[in-house]
């Protein structure tokens, strides 16, 4: 459902790719992707240049890096955050930050636990001129003085033993009244707080919990923080049949 007029920035969010504006000439683009090989994710330069033009991909290749914030964007007005402080917690390859940090000009912080995820990432927001602050980090563990306006917590809840500990933290990195987008592996069984451990599933050790919306609501409320958005559960063919889907929530820390 479409809860609010278009902007420019639902029209960058349009494919769901990372959609590069760039005044480098394409030789150096495409040198740059080549030497980068292989690509998790799909970058269009306005040159021309395109990571889905090199054949070696990551087995975890994704054709729809923003699709997660194009399902926010629909019910919540992105253009809010401009020149907002952003926690991107688990930044993969950096497209999230990339995106806030290019084109709603914020100042992003980003955390992940794998030093390539970290090369990466720097080396490709180092190629467009854009200043991120990516850091080795665990999101059960950061302490942070500095409270920030967003925080992404985009599909790295479900690979965290500790959930309480992780919300909590992130819960005390938030200013008041600042948002919380959520994307993580949710359960519906019988009874409202069933939830699921995923260890093993799919044969990835790295998955580990699977709770309920409700126990999501009531670990965030016990942190301060109230659900404002209930944006999309995606039924994903790994989890068919499981009662576990993907879901995207928007957060608030009370005032
Ligand atoms: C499935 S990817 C999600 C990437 C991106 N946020 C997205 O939504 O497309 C999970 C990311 O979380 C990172 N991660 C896993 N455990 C973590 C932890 N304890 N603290 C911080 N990052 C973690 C992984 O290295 C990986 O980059």
């Amino acid at each position: 459902m479409t809860t609010k007029e278009k902007t420019e920035i639902d029209a960058l969010l349009e494919k769901g790719i990372l959609e590069i504006q760039t005044d480098k000439p394409r030789e150096i683009t495409d040198q740059f992707c080549k030497d980068l090989e292989p690509w998790r994710v799909v970058i269009e330069f306005s040159n021309g240049t395109k990571t889905t033009d090199f054949a070696r991909r990551d087995f975890m290749f994704n054709r729809l890096p923003l699709g997660k914030l194009r399902i926010f964007s629909r019910f919540i007005d992105l253009e809010q955050f401009k020149g907002s402080s952003v926690l991107d917690i688990g930044f993969n390859e950096g497209y999230h930050s990339i995106f806030f940090s290019k084109y709603l000009k914020c100042k992003v912080d980003a955390i992940d636990v794998l030093g390539s995820a970290l090369t990466r990432a720097r080396k490709i927001s180092e190629f467009l001129d854009l200043s991120v602050n990516y850091t080795i980090d665990n999101a059960i563990t950061y302490k942070r003085e500095k409270k920030y306006d967003l925080i992404l917590h985009l599909g790295t809840l479900y690979h965290l033993t500790d959930v309480s500990t992780a919300i909590k933290n992130a819960s005390d990195s938030l200013n008041d009244g600042g948002h919380l987008f959520l994307e993580t592996i949710t359960y519906e069984g019988s009874g409202e707080y069933d939830c699921q451990f995923l260890a093993g599933i799919n044969n990835d050790s790295s998955n580990i919990w699977a709770l309920s919306i409700p126990t999501l609501d009531y670990m965030f409320k016990e942190c301060g923080l109230s659900k404002v958005s209930h944006c999309r559960d995606i039924e994903v063919n790994l989890l068919k049949g499981t009662g576990m889907k993907r879901s995207l929530l928007i957060y608030k820390k009370d005032l």
